[in-house]
């Protein structure tokens, strides 16, 4: 080939891949953006999840929603629907304990918002008593701006997982720089401290599409590790937080934690205790 024909064909397909780096709002999930999921499913209830986003420019204080809960994929036996509000200050995500479920039973799920329709999520639920085999995934220190999400996909591509267990570090803190990243831009594109900029990095990975796709096939069973707030961690510090440039660490530990509920399919703790205190329910 004309070598300057292959240099032209060359930067055109490192312009195609920078145009795949950024993450995009694909325009047919609108207002579903970052899909749907499911979490912390117990014997006869399972969190649903997603997050609606409002036309832009616009900002208001809660959004009507209706979602609908199935034992078919068309939506003709509905044993659980409802309305209700996602609110901005829970950044327009929605958190629905469906209960009144049958045990070890698969169900389908789906939201409406400014009259359009969400991905239709598959979910399950536990089984009571002895059973004689469970098959569940786990995964955890999952890097986005380090590479692509490969064992994601190769989790959607099976069908026969019961729940998908994540141990942590679900997003990164880093910026795309730091010595783990540089395959694909992080957003926002720095060390992330406040919780607008820990909702922007949950946001970019809720649009990867083999994470937005495992979510909508299994339910999550999720708990946090380190860099859900900060590189290793401890009760009053972090390797990776400096009091002197990046503000007490009490608040960026809350900003990261409050996000984390915020934007995953996890049951929320109950207002009275520790709301740093992790909920599952799942047995
Ligand atoms: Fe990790």
């Amino acid at each position: 080939m004309n070598p300057k024909i292959t240099l032209i064909a060359l930067l055109a397909g490192l312009l195609a891949m920078n145009n795949a780096h950024a993450q995009p709002y694909q325009a047919a999930l609108a207002p579903f953006y970052h899909g749907v999921a499911s979490g912390d499913p117990m014997s006869d209830r399972v969190i649903l999840w997603t997050r609606i986003t409002p036309p832009t420019g616009s900002s208001p204080d809660s959004i009507s929603v209706c979602w609908q809960v199935a034992t078919d994929t068309t939506f003709q036996n509905i044993v659980r629907e409802d309305n209700t509000y996602a609110q901005a200050a829970h950044d327009y995500t929605l958190h629905i304990d469906a209960d009144g479920l049958q045990a070890a039973t698969y169900y389908y799920y789906r939201f409406s918002a400014y009259d359009k329709y969400s991905l239709t999520g598959r979910t399950k639920t536990t089984p009571i008593g002895a059973i004689n085999n469970v098959r569940l995934a786990v995964v955890s220190c999952a890097n986005y701006s380090g590479g692509y999400f490969l064992a994601y996909e190769r989790l959607v591509n099976r069908n026969d997982v019961d729940a998908v267990i994540h141990l942590g570090d679900y997003i990164y803190e880093y910026s795309s720089s730091s010595i783990l990243g540089g395959v694909r831009p992080h957003e926002p594109n720095l060390e992330i401290t406040t919780l607008a900029d820990y909702r922007t990095r949950h946001s970019q990975y809720k649009r990867d599409p083999d994470l937005m796709r495992l979510h909508q096939n299994f339910p999550f069973i999720s708990v946090w590790d380190a860099h859900e707030t900060c590189n290793d961690s401890w009760a009053d510090g972090a390797q990776n937080h400096d009091t002197a440039t990046e503000g007490p660490w009490a608040t960026r530990k809350a900003n990261g934690i409050q996000a984390y509920l915020e934007w995953q399919p996890i049951r929320q703790p109950e207002p009275v205790s520790d709301p740093q205190r992790i909920l599952s329910g799942s047995r």
